[in-house]
């Protein structure tokens, strides 16, 4: 965070947005009325669980980046034949294990072990489940738009040897959300509610709180557009005015004006995630896409 502060132009990685306050927020965001992608990825999974449930298998050990509050995924065990174990693995500790216990609770005989990591670096599983005999990965809520494209190449390729580092990987289900007319896009990350707002700012809170930081509140304002040039929209944190900051004893000025750059959501093309996929060593599949083309699924496979 603070080599992030320090950059010019300042730039801190949306990863630290999830705190459990954080997280309690995106769970939020998720209910907006703005905010597309999430009911829609869940009304496709629901309509598409047949056709999805057949390509992951029977037997199979799912493992999920970014787990979250795990609501998507009862929709594919629901599906699934004999899903034998659940590896979520999720940044919030905390929101990781209660989503966990919630889940155990629901499902008595899936084998459910939370791994509190972050997905943006290298992660050792631990042995397939004894009865499964396959490994699917699950990425969805179009968690990959936060990559650069090159990073995202890098997760994907990382993906495929996480999840067939003993040759018994079949695929990976992965939710993207499709460029789109600006509008919609805009209205998604300015919801009249203010809860991006409230999620962006969150930042400064929890830089306040854990790192000691003295970040004024109302020094800063939310700011996200769509940048068609990147495909991408983009949150900042504008600096209201001229101030000061203080972060673990380094002072950092901010101009009126001055960005801080918390957060980029890439949109794709069918096509163009297909091909970035297959630029990772992975083989696409079916996609699925709901009648509006706002969202789509992906299944990619192993090669060969
Ligand atoms: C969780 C990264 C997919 O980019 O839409 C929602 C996060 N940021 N509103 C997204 C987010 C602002 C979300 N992802």
């Amino acid at each position: 965070m603070l080599a992030g502060l320090a950059r010019t132009p300042r730039s801190v990685p949306p990863k630290f947005f999830y705190d459990a306050a954080g997280s309690a927020l995106f769970d939020r965001i998720c209910e907006l009325p703005e905010y597309y992608p999430t009911r829609t990825e869940l009304a496709l999974l629901r309509a598409r669980a047949g056709e999805i449930a057949a390509c992951l298998g029977a037997d199979a050990e799912i493992v999920e980046f970014g787990a979250g509050s795990s609501r998507k995924v009862r929709v594919l065990l629901e599906a699934m034949q004999r899903p034998r174990s659940f590896l979520p693995i999720d940044i919030s500790a905390e929101h990781l294990h209660a989503a966990a216990d919630a889940l155990r609770a629901d499902h008595p005989g899936l084998d459910v072990r939370p791994i509190a990591a972050d997905f943006s670096r290298a992660i050792a599983l631990p042995a397939r489940h004894a009865q499964a005999t396959r490994r699917v990965g699950f990425f969805p809520g179009s968690s990959i738009g936060n990559f650069s494209p090159d990073e995202a190449i890098a997760f994907l390729r990382r993906a495929r040897e996480t999840i067939d580092h003993d040759g018994c990987g079949a695929g990976l289900l992965i939710g993207v959300d499709r460029v789109k007319e600006p509008a919609r896009l805009q209205a998604a990350y300015n919801d009249a509610a203010g809860v991006t707002a409230a999620f962006n700012l969150n930042l400064l809170v929890r830089a306040n709180r854990e790192l000691g930081a003295n970040f004024a509140l109302d020094g800063f304002a939310h700011h996200a557009y769509y940048e068609p040039r990147l495909q991408r929209v983009e949150m900042h944190l504008v600096s209201r005015r001229a101030q000061q900051v203080r972060v673990c004893g380094h002072v950092f000025d901010f101009a009126e004006g001055e960005t801080l750059h918390t957060e980029n959501s890439h949109k794709f093309t069918v096509d163009g995630f297909r091909a970035l996929a297959q630029r990772a060593g992975w083989q696409p599949r079916a996609v699925w896409c709901d009648d509006q083309q706002l969202f789509s699924i992906h299944w990619l496979g192993l090669p060969g």
